[in-house]
């Protein structure tokens, strides 16, 4: 025995005292291999399976006793006879998380996130995460699936509502206060949940829009566009992250060790759950890198996933796997160490039943609190599109009002896809919040007329006949909860079933016509839509829907919503977006050898950023606290914002930011600040923003984060196409370490 020895174990008595004194250690050491493997399995138990049900093979499905985690229970009473049945009937008596995919609510549901990134208001946000955390620690629930936070420039693709739209800044910075809202501030408490950042990494980059497909893009992009958003979550302190269905670069993400381990554990120091999405694991073999379910297993294992989701690959596998040297004991430890980790921070070894508390579940579900605050995010969610001749707000003496378009009594369609717990009947449609909102005695008429389901127009000559005679119409037109979402893309983007012939039908009168925009992602509004005096986009803003409308639609609240994503003028433009590069032959370049079409305008139809108010801004020139500066120093960017309007009003300041020359091209402009203010008629206010390196910073050609020295454009003003500008210099070149970028 080497003589020095004896020395190194006394050096180790205390560290094995303080293994043997955390639970979590003493837990682990006492656990078979079968029981390790359990704790890195989650079933479902849903009542509306979020993914395909697949062939297993001879296996029955793992006994609820020995699994880590259960997807889909949601009551306080489930919960808690799931929980009694596995705390009592498990040899070792680890309680189990339960997980649900809490995006934007629970019981109270709250815009879908795309609408609520059109607020640009973080606080907003996280108030909202906060509030649905509440409601669903009530009934039980541990963990949500959520923040999706995959940046999306291709609404083709269904799942483009559940994120918050093309830039990395704004969707970072909703990315954090969500993860904040779910998880809580400070030390957890029975109102905490453990959060998701999903779906890891460049899922919204399908080819084609098309779900699920090959994501084949740069290492360039995937750093300065879909990694960001990750990063941020991380910061904030995320408690878990979900791989995407997506190979980036043919690599499958379930098997992706190099993004998976050596990026995300070991360059960004990420200590949280690794949990598969919905037999990803599994699917690995339809991807075609794994012949054999033991293959698909080992291969997710060893790059870095610790719980398989739905599919039973692990279960089935793993232990042979480890007993055959392929998978190594110490990292099953290592996962399964994270997960009783993650138990323990939720005090579910103090007490199983913490969360599952049914008077707490009444008390705090569906509150007038919570009502409120849908309806606060809702009215903020809104984007006014259009407003000719200040059509809008109407008087709530509008005379006769028709009302058209099933979605406007659509309860369904106000929650969106992904309403976790919701029921229907306790939202406000469109047609009740009219209802509301007007005057005694108004005449309302609601003729459904089309739907985005069907291409039949039933009933047409009487809507024709009720718009004429008619004072206002007010048309509800989009898609279905059902249009959108996981696994609903769309090739096609014009307003589906006979909504066009509708539509058409209501122009043809010449009658006051408001479209209220009812949908998931943005669509191509063809002519006919332009032509409609008013257009309100309305998103799926949750159980307040009606209620919010209406506040806009009469008045009560000036629309102040900024577009999170880029509106084509035709599908054959998509990708499109603002932060593009320029070229060597710029598409707003004159002539005929220009980046362009032959038959659609190069231009979206409405830009990022984009949203009009009741009143009206104007911007001061940018001044400028330098116009030369290091690369070390901060730049102050002023602008002077003046309600040039008769009514009080929010704006969100933006402020983007071009590198103007560098080793790499640069995208022509990139959101860098912005900032929500509130301005009475005819006041003025000075905003101002501060740039720094981080700011500054690029990738180079070999990504190395740096600073370079040379001419920067800064842009100040009301959405992404403003020429408010200013230009300064940075003096000198500088590299930085990787921890001095934000790569947002
Ligand atoms: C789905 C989704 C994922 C969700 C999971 C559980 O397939 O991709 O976002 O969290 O399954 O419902």
């Amino acid at each position: 025995m080497p003589k020095h020895l004896p020395v190194l174990l006394l050096a180790c008595l205390p560290l094995l005292a303080v293994a043997q004194d955390d639970p979590v250690e003493r837990l682990l050491a006492q656990m078979t291999l079968e029981e390790k493997i359990g704790q890195l399995s989650q079933l479902t138990i849903q009542s509306t399976p979020t993914g395909p049900v697949i062939d297993q093979g001879e296996h029955t499905q793992m006994p609820v006793t020995l699994l880590g985690s259960v997807l889909g229970a949601d009551t306080a009473q489930q919960t808690r006879q799931l929980q009694e049945q596995v705390v009592n009937g498990s040899r070792l008596h680890i309680p189990l998380l339960f997980a649900y995919d809490v995006l934007h609510g629970f019981r109270t549901v709250f815009p879908v996130p795309l609408a609520l990134a059109s607020a640009w208001d973080p606080d907003l946000a996280q108030r909202t995460a906060r509030a649905a955390a509440v409601e669903a620690t009530a009934s039980g629930v541990h963990w949500t699936f959520a923040p999706m936070v995959d940046i999306a420039r291709d609404p083709r693709w269904g799942r483009v509502v559940e994120g918050a739209g093309e830039d990395p800044f704004l969707g970072s910075a909703l990315a954090t206060a969500l993860v904040h809202g779910f998880q809580g501030a400070g030390a957890p408490d029975v109102s905490s949940m453990l959060a998701t950042a999903k779906h890891f990494v460049a899922y919204g980059a399908a080819e084609g829009g098309r779900d699920y497909n090959v994501a084949d893009l740069s290492e360039r992009t995937l750093r300065e566009v879909y990694l960001p958003p990750f990063e941020a979550a991380v910061a904030a302190g995320v408690g878990a992250i979900m791989p995407s269905f997506n190979e980036v670069a043919a690599v499958p993400m379930h098997s992706h060790t190099k993004l998976l381990t050596a990026l995300l554990r070991e360059q960004w120091g990420f200590a949280g759950l690794l949990v598969s999405d919905f037999n990803a694991v599994w699917e690995l073999a339809q991807q075609g890198i794994a012949s054999t379910q033991a293959d698909a297993a080992r291969l997710a294992f060893n790059a870095g996933v610790d719980i398989e989701m739905a599919s039973q690959s692990y279960r089935q596998h793993l232990a042979t796997l480890v007993r055959k040297g392929q998978v190594s004991r110490k990292n099953v430890d290592d996962a399964v160490r994270r997960v009783l980790k993650a138990k323990q921070r939720l005090g579910l070894f103090d007490d199983p039943y913490r969360y599952s508390d049914e008077a707490r579940e009444r008390a705090s579900q569906l509150t007038p609190q919570h009502r409120a605050l849908a309806r606060e995010a809702a009215q903020k969610s809104i984007v006014l599109l259009k407003n000719d001749s200040a059509l809008l707000p109407l008087s709530k003496q509008p005379g006769k009002v028709l009302v058209v378009g099933s979605l406007a009594s659509d309860a369904s369609a106000t929650i969106g896809p992904w309403s976790g717990a919701a029921n229907p009947e306790d939202s406000v449609t469109v047609l009740q919040g009219i209802r509301n909102a007007v005057a005694p005695g108004t005449e309302i008429v609601y003729l459904p007329g089309a739907s985005p389901t069907s291409p039949a127009t039933p009933n047409i000559t009487q809507v024709e006949q009720t718009a004429r005679s008619s004072d206002v119409l007010i048309a509800v037109l989009g898609e279905t909860a059902e249009q959108s979402g996981e696994a609903h893309s769309r090739a096609e983007l014009g307003l589906p079933g006979g909504q066009a012939a509708l539509l058409h039908t209501l122009l043809n009168t010449g009658k006051p016509l408001v479209i209220l925009l009812m949908n998931g992602r943005p669509l191509v509004l063809d002519a006919s839509v332009q032509q409609a005096p008013a257009l309100l986009e309305t998103w799926f803003l949750g159980s307040e829907t009606g209620n919010a409308v209406a506040d806009v639609l009469f008045g009560d609240i000036n629309p102040s919503g900024k577009l999170p994503m880029t509106f084509p003028r035709h599908v054959g433009q998509i990708p499109i977006y603002y932060a593009h590069k320029n070229t060597g032959r710029p598409p707003s370049g004159d002539g005929s050898f220009a980046s362009a079409y032959i038959d659609v305008p190069w231009t979206p139809l409405y830009p990022f950023g984009f949203g009009l108010s009741y009143t009206s801004f104007s911007y001061s020139s940018p001044r400028l606290s330098t116009t030369r500066l290091a690369s070390t120093q901060t730049l102050e960017v002023e602008v002077t914002v003046t309600n040039t309007g008769k009514r009080a009003g929010d704006e969100i300041v933006q402020l983007y930011l071009r590198d103007d020359v560098a080793s790499v091209t640069r995208p022509v402009r990139r959101l860098r600040g912005f900032r929500k203010i509130h301005l009475a008629p005819g006041e003025s206010r000075s905003v101002s923003f501060f740039l720094s390196q981080q700011d500054f910073a690029l990738l180079d050609e070999h990504f190395s984060p740096k600073v370079e020295a040379g001419g920067f454009t800064v842009f100040v003003g009301p959405d992404s196409t403003t020429a408010n500008q200013a230009h300064f210099e940075v003096s000198d070149t500088r590299r930085l370490s990787d921890d001095q970028v934000d790569r947002r």
